[in-house]
């Protein structure tokens, strides 16, 4: 009896020289066809061993008839798996879902096959890890910050968390300064991040694999995929406390179209969809992002369009004269809150000073830098009635007084999206009494300058009623501006 370990030896040697080509496939190893020419592609692979394994396969192109399908051995038995031999011991079909991936998880404890049928010309990966399958969809959605006519700014999912934060004590009572600085540096990151924005009508009509080497060899017309290189407007960026982010403003967009966009992490985790629709050809209202002391603006501002080369406003090229006041107006308020004894008396068991200035810091940036928007079609049910509230979009004519105490009245005049009324009522929450801050009331005027009523339920009678529960969601819907 020769040993088992020769044996497969010779096994595997003789499934190399029965098929065209064979490759070996080494753990945590990404394997792709399109890297070898059609001709030379193998057909056949070996597979490590190890007691975890998670083999999984994804479609890189769009497949009419000849869907490939994968066949996988962990028997040293059987070398060249193929359907003529599902059914027995250790032969198994790694099944391809609608997405366009697939996996087998079990153990390879004498190494194994996997074998390629019906490839034809579509392109595929297989991965083999030790931990969860490499392709896979995750449960997390990319979050729309806005868009212009033909921007759209987008981050992923949060990719590290937020640093803690700093809660100062008695007697060094120290606030964070108005002028915020950029938080302690950013995490270096274990993972790679993409996005991929594509017209959702082509994407329906592509029946392309929703898989992350599908979208990053996509030549669906208008589709753009942009990795995370670092640049003027793209970077992580630490949004709020749900953790860092990248960033990205995607320019070349066409206006008024759907888009459909996904986030791929690793080069084979592909997010959740969103959807959103870019502004009309005349929205001329820029995008403000980035700002360090004002970190959830990542929105479009009714301000003069940026100087050229420019496309959009960030902590670098936002005027002075709209910045400084507003620095002002945060470090006398925080001037005033510290006439409080704060963290040696308490004004209330739930919150501190550093909740007000937090809270106040984000209710101010919101009302400073008004947000621009567009009336868009509502949705309607088939007898007529709206199916989801109105925005609250307040039109203002170019020569109104500007609705920011930091803005010039804007020229072209715009539509604005009110800031949520949540935002007003958090900092009247978390601040004492004595200075002074407080809301309008939704039963009086509130609704002429907030939106009332959609994340909270507020008062019978009022706007929005609480129907939303968020501010905007996936599908690009945004009812108020939440900062
Ligand atoms: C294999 O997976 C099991 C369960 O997930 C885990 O307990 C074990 O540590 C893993 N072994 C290796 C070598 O990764
Ligand atoms: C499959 O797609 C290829 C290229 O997209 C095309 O040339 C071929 O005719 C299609 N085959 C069928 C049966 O639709
Ligand atoms: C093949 O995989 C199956 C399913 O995970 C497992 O039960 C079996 O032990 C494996 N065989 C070998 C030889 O590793
Ligand atoms: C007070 O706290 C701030 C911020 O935590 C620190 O920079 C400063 O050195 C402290 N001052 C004293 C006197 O401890
Ligand atoms: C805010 O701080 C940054 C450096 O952290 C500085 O470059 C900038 O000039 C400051 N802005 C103002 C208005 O003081
Ligand atoms: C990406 O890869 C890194 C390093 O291999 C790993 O730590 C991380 O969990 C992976 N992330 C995802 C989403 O697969
Ligand atoms: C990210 O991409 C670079 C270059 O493409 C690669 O060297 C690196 O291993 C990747 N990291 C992860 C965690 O996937
Ligand atoms: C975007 O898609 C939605 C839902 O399919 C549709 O109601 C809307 O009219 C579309 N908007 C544009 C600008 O194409
Ligand atoms: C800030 O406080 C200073 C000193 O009290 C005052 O002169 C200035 O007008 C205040 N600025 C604003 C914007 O309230």
């Amino acid at each position: 009896m020769l040993p088992l370990a020769l044996i497969s030896l010779l096994q595997a040697q003789l499934a190399y020289s029965q098929s065209s080509v064979q490759l070996s496939l080494s753990l945590n190893s990404l394997y792709s066809s399109y890297s070898f020419a059609h001709t030379t592609r193998p057909t056949l692979f070996s597979l490590p061993t190890t007691q975890n394994a998670s083999v999984s396969v994804a479609l890189c192109s769009a497949s009419n008839s000849s869907a490939p399908r994968f066949f996988l051995s962990n028997s040293s038995s059987i070398t060249q798996p193929s359907e003529d031999d599902i059914g027995q011991d250790g032969v198994y079909e790694v099944v391809v879902g609608n997405q366009g991936y697939g996996w087998w998880t079990g153990a390879l404890s004498e190494g194994g096959f996997l074998a390629v049928e019906n490839a034809g010309q579509t392109s595929f990966q297989i991965g083999v890890s030790e931990e969860s399958p490499m392709h896979d969809t995750m449960d997390a959605f990319p979050l729309l910050g806005d868009t212009a006519s033909n921007q759209g700014l987008l981050f992923s999912p949060p990719l590290a968390d937020a640093p803690p934060p700093n809660i100062p004590t008695y007697p060094n009572y120290t606030l964070p300064s108005a002028n915020l600085s950029y938080p302690s540096a950013p995490p270096s990151l274990q993972v790679n991040v993409s996005v991929f924005v594509v017209p959702t009508s082509a994407l329906a009509s592509a029946s392309m694999p929703l898989t992350a080497c599908a979208m990053s060899s996509s030549d669906i017309q208008g589709s753009i995929m942009i990795d995370d290189t670092g640049s003027a407007n793209n970077g992580l960026w630490l949004k709020d406390q749900d953790g860092w982010r990248w960033q990205w403003l995607v320019s070349g967009l066409q206006p008024q179209t759907n888009y459909t966009a996904y986030v791929v992490q690793n080069e084979t985790k592909v997010s959740q969809p969103i959807n959103f629709v870019t502004k009309s050809a005349t929205f001329s209202c820029p995008i403000v992002h980035s700002l360090p002391y004002c970190p959830s603006i990542a929105y479009a501002v009714p301000l003069v369009a940026p100087q050229f080369p420019n496309i959009a406003y960030t902590a670098n090229n936002l005027p002075s004269s709209v910045v400084s006041p507003l620095l002002e107006v945060l470090s006398n308020f925080t001037t005033s809150l510290l006439t409080f004894p704060c963290g040696r008396d308490e004004y209330s068991p739930l919150v501190s000073c550093a909740d007000c200035q937090a809270a106040y810091r984000k209710w101010l940036c919101t009302i400073w830098f008004s947000r621009c928007s567009e009336a868009v079609d509502q949705p309607t049910n088939t007898d007529g009635s709206v199916q989801k509230p109105m925005s609250a979009l307040a039109p203002q004519a170019s020569s109104a007084t500007p609705r920011s105490p930091g803005l010039q009245p804007f020229a072209n005049g715009y539509t604005a999206l009110l800031p949520c009324i949540e935002t007003c009522t958090a900092a009247d929450r978390a601040c004492p009494n004595f200075i002074g801050f407080q809301c309008p009331v939704p039963q009086f005027n509130a609704a002429l300058s907030y939106g009332v009523g959609f994340i909270d339920s507020g008062e019978e009678g009022v706007q929005g009623h609480g129907s939303t529960g968020v501010a905007q969601d996936r599908w690009g819907n945004v009812w108020c501006n939440a900062g």
